[in-house]
């Protein structure tokens, strides 16, 4: 009888996914990080290298996310982040920043469509960022994609779309102040409006009143996942671009030479053995913090 390509497909599908199970399980006897975040850069010069349209490098992109997505929650890393899209990326040509938010709101749909990656592993979404800054229509996908997964708990898919840390930061900052002046007013009504003038005189009290980083902490977008142990850079890129300034104090860093839609398993493996290599300096830096 025949042999098709789908089953020669499936045949190769099936071996790849032994091969993975066998290195995870190796990897599996030390610790595994639990969030890794990836810069997802190099797609455009990917798509000139293989002389592919512009938007095509982005879409190779979005395989090599689904792909890496996969491969880690085989491996037992429950918190995936990745920069999408920055603040500073609307300032590039209006037709790429269009097609590319385009490309952004087909794949979401394609996200949480019943078949998808999201729903066979339990994948919750978040869309981290800036999201007026989005259009309408993107916006609105994303929302329903948060909606939509929010009952998924077995693992995290943080999407930073419309970000950059500074712009969190400072957001941030100012919910903190909203919500320490609510505090103080609600005080103030509560003692009848008469101690205001002894609260600003008593240093004990002012000292309460002050901004501390537990404040701003827990009004940090990323505030619902732990800070990541592991931030990928792709392309051979070192800067950081504004990308969990604030979360990435302990956080080892990796800059492999492929392009993002060129990341692969033996990425993912090597990462995971330095990861291994540093992980008892990394507990003891992390409690002395
Ligand atoms: C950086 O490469 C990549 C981006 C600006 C966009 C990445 C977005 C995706 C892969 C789609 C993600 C979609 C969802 C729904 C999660 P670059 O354009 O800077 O390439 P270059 O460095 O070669 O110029
Ligand atoms: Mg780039």
């Amino acid at each position: 009888e025949a042999v098709n390509g789908k089953q020669v497909g499936h045949l190769f599908e099936n071996i790849s996914s032994f091969f993975r199970q066998c290195i995870f399980s190796v990897l599996s006897v030390g610790p595994v990080p639990s969030h890794i975040a990836f810069i997802m850069d190099g797609n455009r010069r990917y798509s000139k290298k293989q002389n592919l349209l512009d938007g095509d490098g982005h879409r190779a992109g979005f395989s090599a996310l689904i792909n890496m997505l996969k491969y880690c929650y085989e491996l037992g890393v429950k918190y995936i982040t990745v920069y999408a899209f920055s603040i500073d990326n609307f300032r590039r040509r209006p037709e790429e920043v269009e097609s590319l938010m385009k490309l952004m709101q087909e794949k979401i749909d394609e996200l949480i469509k019943e078949e998808s990656i999201a729903n066979r592993l339990g994948v919750r979404i978040y869309f981290q960022g800036n999201l007026k800054l989005l259009s309408a229509p993107v916006r609105s996908s994303a929302e329903r994609a948060m909606v939509k997964t929010a009952g998924h708990s077995k693992a995290v898919l943080s999407v930073c779309v419309a970000y950059t840390s500074t712009d969190e930061i400072v957001h941030a900052v100012q919910e903190s102040c909203e919500e320490k002046w609510d505090e103080i007013r609600k005080q103030d009504a509560n003692n009848a409006g008469g101690n205001l003038v002894g609260r600003e005189k008593n240093g004990k009290d002012k000292d309460e009143h002050l901004i501390g980083v537990t404040n701003i902490d827990s009004h940090m977008y990323m505030a619902v996942v732990p800070d990541p142990d592991i931030i990928i850079r792709t392309s051979g890129e070192y800067r950081l671009s504004n990308f969990l300034l604030w979360q990435s104090a302990n956080c080892l860093l990796y800059s492999p030479t492929a392009l993002w839609p060129e990341i692969g398993l033996r990425h993912l493996v090597w990462v995971v053995l330095d990861f291994q290599r540093n992980y008892l300096y990394l507990k003891e830096k992390k409690k002395q913090a």
